[in-house]
């Protein structure tokens, strides 16, 4: 039976109505286009997207003396094809399939070093346009590998020293050769990288200085939020304990560890300056000794030089007393705060850090029990202005951003010693080091 001949008899006999008939009914006369456009336009009205404000205003406390930012919106843009993660956003909201959501443009400045590449994970992680320039003197491109074949990924070999023009909403410099090894071996580039190189010192001059300052300008030029890693150095060995933000600091300037603090303090300063002379947003970091997975082997730092000795069977080098104090905050704690920084209305300073204190001497006792109760403790001279005590009052990030440390030492301990057990045996390469309560 044809539909005609149904039209015809007016009445349908449904005995003899077969599946054919059903099948030939359907396809006649274009039926079933008009049924999925239908499907698709219910479909489309149905799908209502709600995108929420990123930003996470806060009260601003009469009390709090640091500079609260000018409030310059923030653009969020630059749209990729979706994946099917996308099709929920992060507040829960629905987004039509074929439409793109929107997410950050994010700039990691030494995004391939060990903080970095923890912070562009987290930042992957909830969406973002990631956008790392590094020039590898500390980082190495396997802590951001498993990345890059992401779309949303980018990675550029570049130095900050040199001027870049790249489009972005938010800017965070970490680029910084952070560990004594490194910043002594070459400590004109540390503050330079900011000046010509006349020797590995002012590196460290060049980074912190002409580094900071082509960053702040990129920021400035293209409306972009910068956020500078300070770092607790710049209390030097401090008169004041705990550390809280309004302490200015005891450096010596013409120390062997100079271009790191001194150069850490220009950069602050610089901030500051773009922020209340030229009105560009700005957040300031200083962070306190902070340890986790992909920390450089050997670079000087007391955690990873204790877990790499014990490792190998080394006796664990102490140097001085072992008295001297610090805190150390597990990563994962630290790009939280730094996040939270970011997407805050307050311009800091903040320190982020662990307030858990511990001796030197704690410190080996603690890594002892987590590798090896045997390693021996090898005590040595001192170093050169070696703070005596470092404690970070976090009151302040308690407060404006809601932020505390959650992991204690022996727990990130023993995620740390995997990574490094991993690396060790993975590559013999590695050699001898000396070591620092840094
Ligand atoms: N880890 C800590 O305990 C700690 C403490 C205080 C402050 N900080 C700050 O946090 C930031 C990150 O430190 P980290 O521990 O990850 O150090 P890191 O050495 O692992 O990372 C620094 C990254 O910057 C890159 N870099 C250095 N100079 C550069 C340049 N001129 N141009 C481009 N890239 C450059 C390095 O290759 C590396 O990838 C630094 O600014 C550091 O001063 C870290």
């Amino acid at each position: 039976m044809n539909p005609e001949r149904i039209q015809n008899e007016g009445q349908i006999n449904p005995a003899r109505f077969s599946i054919k008939d059903s099948v030939r009914y359907m396809f006649g006369e274009q039926r079933l286009l008009f049924v999925l456009i239908g499907i698709t336009i219910v479909a489309l009205i149905s799908n209502v997207v709600v995108i929420p404000s990123s930003s996470q205003s806060e009260p601003i406390s009469a009390s709090f003396q640091v500079a609260v930012s000018t409030s310059v919106p923030r653009r969020i843009a630059y749209e990729l094809p979706t994946r099917n993660f996308d099709l929920v956003n992060a507040a829960g909201a629905r987004i039509p399939l074929g439409l793109k959501s929107k997410s950050l443009r994010v700039l990691v400045t030494g995004g391939s070093g060990f903080v970095g590449s923890h912070l562009v994970d987290r930042l992957m992680a909830r969406g973002d346009n990631v956008i790392v320039l590094d020039n590898f003197f500390t980082g190495r491109k396997d802590n951001v590998l498993h990345h890059l074949r992401n779309p949303r990924f980018e990675l550029i070999r570049h130095d900050v020293v040199e001027p870049i023009l790249l489009e972005v909403d938010q800017i965070y410099h970490l680029a910084c050769p952070a560990s004594p090894v490194h910043y002594k071996y070459n400590p004109v580039k540390t503050i330079i990288s900011f000046i010509t190189l006349f020797s590995s010192r002012l590196r460290y001059h060049k980074t912190n200085v002409v580094g900071t300052l082509n960053m702040l300008g990129l920021a400035k030029r293209i409306n972009a939020r910068f956020l500078l890693t300070s770092t607790s150095e710049v209390y030097g060995d401090p008169l004041e304990h705990p550390q809280v933000e309004t302490y200015w600091g005891n450096v010596n300037p013409i120390g062997v560890r100079s271009c790191y603090d001194e150069g850490k303090r220009v950069a602050e300063t610089l901030t500051m300056d773009y922020h209340r002379g030229l009105n560009t947003e700005v957040r300031i970091a200083r962070i306190f000794n902070t340890y986790g997975p992909r920390m450089c082997l050997d670079d000087g730092r007391v955690v990873s030089n204790f877990v790499a000795q014990a490792l190998r069977k080394q006796p664990l080098t102490v140097y001085g007393d072992g008295m001297q104090t610090r805190s150390f905050q597990y990563v994962s704690d630290l790009v939280d705060g730094l996040m939270r920084l970011m997407e805050g209305e307050h311009v800091g300073p903040f320190n982020l850090g662990n307030p858990g204190e511990f001796t030197m001497l704690e410190l080996a006792k603690v890594v002892q029990d987590t590798i090896d109760p045997n390693a021996k403790i090898e005590f040595r001279p001192n170093t050169e202005d070696d703070p005596h005590k470092r404690k970070p009052d976090i009151s302040r990030a308690k407060e404006l951003l809601g932020w505390q440390p959650s992991v204690t030492l022996r727990e990130g301990l023993p995620l740390m010693v995997s990574d490094f057990r991993q690396r060790i045996f993975g590559d013999l390469k590695e050699g001898g080091s000396s070591m620092s309560t840094f």
